[in-house]
């Protein structure tokens, strides 16, 4: 664990022993600066290990040298993170223990950050955590709140149970290694002509966040998405489509080592039955005011993929979404059985918090049997998580 110097490190020793507490065994680092906040005895303590600050200490390097501790940890954690050692990690600077930790480990990171808020939201910071994301690490908060700057917002470090519980996570088992995950995200998008397209209001988060959580359970993922405006999450192989044909042949492209189909997507029904070779004129329309366009039905994908597994033997657990606004049970119990789906979500659009383009999610597993599980309203990364779980016991149930 990196511990750098801001007033948030008060909060470390509690974390650590919280960690401990949960059968971990933790070993500090820390900046120069840290030591203004924190004492390495305190966090010796909790830790019940020697606390290391500096690179050229020959009595530290002796007990355990740099490398051999980056090679050591099966997760970094970097709390907290401040401004200043979130630009370095981003710059890769080496210039002392925390930094040359980082840059060696092939460990998974996860940086918790706590400054004051204009100095998280200046573009530097933003575009270092940006950086830093890109390259798989993992950030948790900054919360919002009162900062002990005396200023009010984004930049309290997340509370320290929250941090523990995703250090948990992340170093669980990995419970889908050798499997196949092809997630469908987002909304398609059906031409009109060259510049008008029929379209929905799907975000493609909620696609994403499973095919994200796929990943942290050790599945190769891919992940075929409509037009998003969302960063491929770290470990998920991404492939961008427009229309519901190009999803559908980037799925029947990875079908074969498919193992575990999820359809999040929200594939257009219809499409324009001839998409105009020009922009359409306003004119063009005549007296009239008003134009007919006219559509025809999109493929299924979920049917088809449903389908297809059902005759191949079934080895392949396939899970739908239903997106509707009434009678939800009863309309995902029918898609259950027509798509030939293992699992069917069901999403309640109409919740305020639900459904399209928002962070949160109120949805209901219906299994084999036509059983339904209902969850309250949770964000779409544990309505990932409540999935996965479900999914892996119905991998179990069924091998
Ligand atoms: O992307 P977000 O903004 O996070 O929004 C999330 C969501 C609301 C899109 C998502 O939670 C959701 O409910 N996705 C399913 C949307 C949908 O199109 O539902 P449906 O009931 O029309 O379709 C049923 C199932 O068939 C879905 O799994 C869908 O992906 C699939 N389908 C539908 C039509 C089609 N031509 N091909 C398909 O594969």
């Amino acid at each position: 664990m990196v511990i750098s110097g801001g007033i948030a490190a008060y909060k470390i020793p509690d974390l650590v022993r919280t960690l401990v507490r949960a059968g971990l065994v933790v070993r500090c680092v820390m900046t120069r600066s840290a030591a203004q906040f924190v004492t390495p005895l305190a966090l010796q303590t909790v830790s019940g290990h020697p606390v290391r600050a500096d690179l050229f200490d020959a009595s530290e390097e002796g007990a355990i040298d740099h490398i051999a501790l980056a090679d050591w940890a099966d997760l970094v954690l970097v709390a907290p993170a401040t401004a200043s050692l979130l630009a370095r990690m981003s710059h890769g600077l080496a210039d002392e223990l925390a930094g040359t930790l980082l840059l060696a480990t092939r460990a998974p990171v996860l940086a918790a950050p706590a400054m004051n808020v204009n100095m998280w939201r200046h573009p530097a910071t933003q575009e270092n955590v940006e950086r830093l994301r890109r390259r798989g690490v993992r950030f948790i908060g900054p919360e919002t709140g009162a900062l002990a700057c005396g200023w009010e917002g984004e930049g309290r470090l997340a509370d320290p149970a929250v941090i523990a519980a995703e250090v948990e996570l992340l170093l669980a088992p990995k419970r889908l290694a050798g499997e196949v995950v092809v997630v469908t995200a987002g909304g398609t998008r059906e031409p009109i002509d060259p510049v008008r397209v029929v379209a929905n209001r799907s975000s493609g988060k909620m696609g994403t966040a499973v095919a994200a959580e796929a990943a942290r359970r050790g599945a190769r993922v891919v992940l075929i998405s409509g037009p998003t405006a969302l960063a491929a999450p770290a470990g998920v192989h991404r492939v961008l489509v427009e229309t519901a044909s190009e999803m559908r042949a980037a799925v029947q492209a990875e079908l074969g080592a498919c193992t575990i189909f999820v359809a999040a997507a929200a594939v257009s029904d219809f499409r324009p039955l001839a998409p105009a070779a020009d922009k359409i004129k306003k004119d063009s329309i005549g007296e009239a005011s008003r134009m007919v366009l006219e559509l025809e039905r999109t493929p299924d994908i979920l049917a088809e993929v449903g389908e297809a597994s059902a005759r191949e033997g079934g080895g392949r657990l396939v899970v739908g979404f239903a997106a509707e606004t009434r009678d939800l049970l009863a309309a995902a119990r029918r898609k259950l059985e027509q798509k030939r789906c293992h699992l069917i979500v069901a999403n309640d659009v109409t919740r305020e918090g639900s459904g399209f383009d928002v962070d949160t999610n109120v949805v209901s597993f219906v299994g084999p049997g036509g059983e339904v599980e209902e969850l309250s309203m949770r964000s779409k990364r544990e309505v990932a998580e409540r999935l996965l779980d479900r999914i892996e016991k119905l991998r179990g149930e069924r091998s």
